[in-house]
């Protein structure tokens, strides 16, 4: 029978049995599927994990601090910090196309990961273990949603699986890919990580790297980063934060419309406001928010937003439309 204790208990068996006293690492990204991965992975085999918070310049705002601390401060977990909003940006820099973004995105997290499995191995020395084991968040719509699954067509590379370079010299470990979100809500409650973590929303690998339509500049981030921060403000201070799964904002940076503001004309880009509600987001339906709510969140974005003149809803549900843009 399936209970999430079964789950816990059999993961961590398994784990400890393939990993045995090599050492693995995990990527965090600040979504609920690595942080509980890693929890998972860490009651498994402890101290063997080290956690790698890739800093890529595509996070939303108070992100990187909130991982540090959320996550470390729940788990005691080993954390490793990479600044790389360089490596990622250039990596980026004249791409719009979405899968190449992807793609793009999954390799340079890749090479970061390489990067820090020879740092562990050196600060180690001799004696040390080696670092064989990267440990993924994939769950089982991922799988599904980049053709690993049967009979059904490759939708988009989630970074964590069909986004991976061919050259890499991990194993990976995957211990929710039989898992949908809410199981893996129910594990990570059942490994007694806190309610912020256990109920975060999702937030894709990739991040704000495939909310903006066009190619991903810095300039374009902070624009995107501001506007996102300000509906998750409200969104919140609304108390709709339970009853939305999530809402994707989205930069259409190839976009330009005309506007007015104060007395002079604007030629600015719509900001998009993508509010869904799924129970597992293989299908998802566009998410109800009233009014009055929509209302704060558009002045406030035009208002407070330098450059964006214009807000959207988006009422597409998936299917057709995908929950993020890209
Ligand atoms: P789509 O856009 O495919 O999104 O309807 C379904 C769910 O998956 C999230 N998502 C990702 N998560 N890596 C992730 O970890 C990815 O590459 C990725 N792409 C989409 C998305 O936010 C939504 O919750």
């Amino acid at each position: 029978t399936w209970t999430t204790t079964n789950v816990v208990e059999e993961s961590v068996a398994a784990i400890r049995e393939r990993v045995g006293t090599k050492r693995a690492i995990c990527g965090l990204s600040g979504g609920v599927d690595s942080a509980v991965a890693a929890a998972l992975v860490q009651k498994a085999i402890g101290d063997q994990l080290t956690c790698v918070y890739v800093d890529h310049g595509l996070m939303r705002k108070g992100e990187s601090e909130q991982v540090e601390k959320d996550f470390v401060a729940a788990t005691g977990v080993h954390l490793k910090v990479v600044e790389a909003e360089e490596r990622f940006l250039s990596a980026l820099a004249g791409v719009s196309d979405p899968e190449e973004k992807r793609k793009i995105i999954g390799r340079e997290f890749i090479r970061v990961f390489e990067q820090a499995q020879a740092e562990l191995v050196a600060e180690a020395g001799a004696a040390g273990e080696a670092v064989e084991f990267l440990v993924q968040g994939t769950l089982y719509p991922d799988v599904v949603e980049s053709g690993g699954g049967t009979g059904t067509a490759n939708i988009k590379s989630h970074h964590n699986v069909g986004g991976l370079p061919d050259d890499i010299e991990f194993k990976l470990v995957e211990p929710l890919r039989r898992l949908f979100k809410d199981e893996v809500r129910m594990v990570g409650q059942e490994l007694g990580l806190p309610d912020e973590i256990v109920h975060r929303q999702p937030f894709p690998g990739p991040g704000l790297g495939i909310r903006i339509v066009g190619e991903v500049t810095k300039e374009r981030l902070d624009l995107l980063r501001e506007a996102d921060a300000i509906a998750r403000e409200e969104l919140t201070a609304a108390g709709l934060d339970r009853d939305i799964w999530q809402c994707p904002v989205v930069l259409l940076a190839g976009v330009r419309s005309v506007g007015v503001q104060g007395d002079g004309r604007t030629y600015g880009h719509p900001i998009v406001l993508r509010p869904v509600s799924s129970e597992d987001a293989m299908t998802a339906d566009w998410s109800r928010l009233p009014y009055d709510v929509l209302s704060r969140i558009s002045t406030r974005i035009t208002n407070e937003v330098d450059q964006i003149n214009r807000v959207v809803l988006d009422i597409t549900s998936k299917p057709p439309g995908t929950i993020e843009w890209e």
